[in-house]
């Protein structure tokens, strides 16, 4: 196994900005001659003594009859050890999924416990103290924990819309500009919580700033998490990971795709997400390795059970289908609550543009405390929805609510406000 300085002279030759990117943490790791390494050395002889698990001394899992009926693929994987890196099959299964989408240099994806242990694991390597995160107003909520409260790295926030209803790509330069010694970009499309993903324009925009940078070296984190939800034909689908990774130097900015089956396979539960380095293939063995150790020092290894679940899902020709089909139903939901969002009172109650993934924001005038909205709403309407200070917005869940209920919605939030 390389040792930290062997993997930082690695990124220094092959991407100087993920090397200049990396954290005090980030520059530590090295993944060690451990237990996990030492099995995987170990894969394939006679007789395997490495690992704390119980099989009946051929690989095979001995478990409990109750934990039998739930048996899944080939009914052994499923109890025992992942790798750290999660299980094989997987990780070519997503990277296979990946590479339809675009031909960039990356890593084989490394499987993680969900989105937010992906973020997580980049908030490690990339920030600390003196790391500034560039972040949109308003955005997923989860950022500042992860990336202020847990690293405490500093956000800079940048105004998402702008007053014509498109997004602010002149914010977003600015943010960018404000970056002291090395930052971290964080892109959401589609969003949460605005439900917005860039026209073609716009996010041909966006990675012009990002390949025209000439500042401090920057991550530039594309949380995937919506990816493929979108309701109107033109507005982007792909994930900017391609351009950003296609047409930024590995002198001044990283891409990281962060994606999974949570949203994109609708397995919520599963946990199951990937974290995928763009760059030459010396530079992404280093980024994995750093990344690895981090997963292996926090939760040793991700599931297998659910994994297991995720291959077959993956494997299966049918489920890109059964997706769409069930993307059509939330396009419905989305095509009624934009309609009757449109009728609304325009002064005191104004959606903000959404085309894409599972939410809409609705601004409600500024004489008004959105927070008491929503409680009013809570009370008096029986109807929840999540108030969000920093645009005195409410944003309405569309994903979670059937469509007939959609117009009684907006109705009773009509009638608190
Ligand atoms: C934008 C965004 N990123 C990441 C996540 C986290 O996903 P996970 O539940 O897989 O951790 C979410 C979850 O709501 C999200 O909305």
């Amino acid at each position: 196994m390389p040792t930290a300085d062997e993997l930082n002279a690695t990124l220094a030759a092959h991407h100087p900005a993920a090397f200049a990117c990396l954290s005090t943490m980030g520059r530590e790791a090295a993944f060690p001659t451990g237990i996990p390494a030492q099995a995987a050395e170990a894969r394939g002889v006679e007789l395997q003594a490495t690992l704390g698990q119980l099989t009946d001394g051929q690989g095979r899992a001995i478990v409990p009859d109750a934990l039998d009926s739930l048996s899944r693929g080939d009914g052994s994987t499923a109890y025992l050890y992942s790798p750290v890196t999660g299980l094989p099959r997987l990780r070519a299964l997503w990277h296979e999924r990946l590479r339809r989408q675009g031909s960039a240099p990356m890593s084989l994806p490394l499987v993680t416990l969900g989105l937010t242990h992906g973020l997580s694991l980049c908030a490690d390597m990339f920030t600390d103290a003196q790391t500034d995160v560039v972040v949109p107003t308003p955005m997923w909520g989860n950022y500042r924990l992860v990336f202020g409260f847990r690293r405490q790295a500093s956000l800079v926030g940048w105004n998402f819309f702008n007053d014509a209803g498109g997004l602010d790509v002149q914010a977003f330069a600015d943010a960018i500009a404000k970056v002291r010694t090395r930052g971290v970009v964080i892109l959401n499309f589609p969003g949460n919580p605005t439900g917005y993903s860039p026209t073609e324009a716009e996010a041909k925009a966006l990675v012009d700033v990002l390949a025209a940078h000439d500042g401090p070296p920057l991550t530039v984190i594309l949380d995937d998490a919506y990816h493929g939800f979108v309701f109107e034909p033109d507005i982007v689908v792909r994930s900017l990971f391609w351009e950003v990774a296609e047409r930024c130097s590995p002198d001044k900015v990283l891409a990281v795709k962060v994606g999974g089956c949570t949203k994109e396979l609708l397995f919520f539960g599963g946990r199951v997400g990937f974290l995928t380095f763009a760059g030459p293939a010396a530079a992404t063995a280093a980024l994995v390795n750093k990344a690895q150790t981090i997963t292996r020092a926090t939760v040793n290894c991700p599931p297998a059970a659910t994994q297991v679940m995720a291959i077959e899902a993956l494997a299966d020709p049918a489920v890109d289908q059964q997706i769409a089909a069930i993307r059509m139903q939330l396009d419905e939901r989305y095509r009624i609550l934009k309609t009757e969002l449109a009728g609304l009172d325009g002064d005191r109650l104004r959606p903000l543009p959404f085309n894409a993934g599972f939410f809409a924001l609705i601004q409600v005038h500024e004489s008004l405390d959105v927070h008491a909205v929503r409680r009013r709403l809570l009370s008096e309407q029986s109807a929840g929805v999540i108030a969000l200070p920093s645009v005195n917005a409410l944003r309405v869940a569309f994903c979670s609510i059937g469509k007939d209920d959609i117009p009684e919605l907006v109705a009773r939030i009509s009638r608190v406000v």
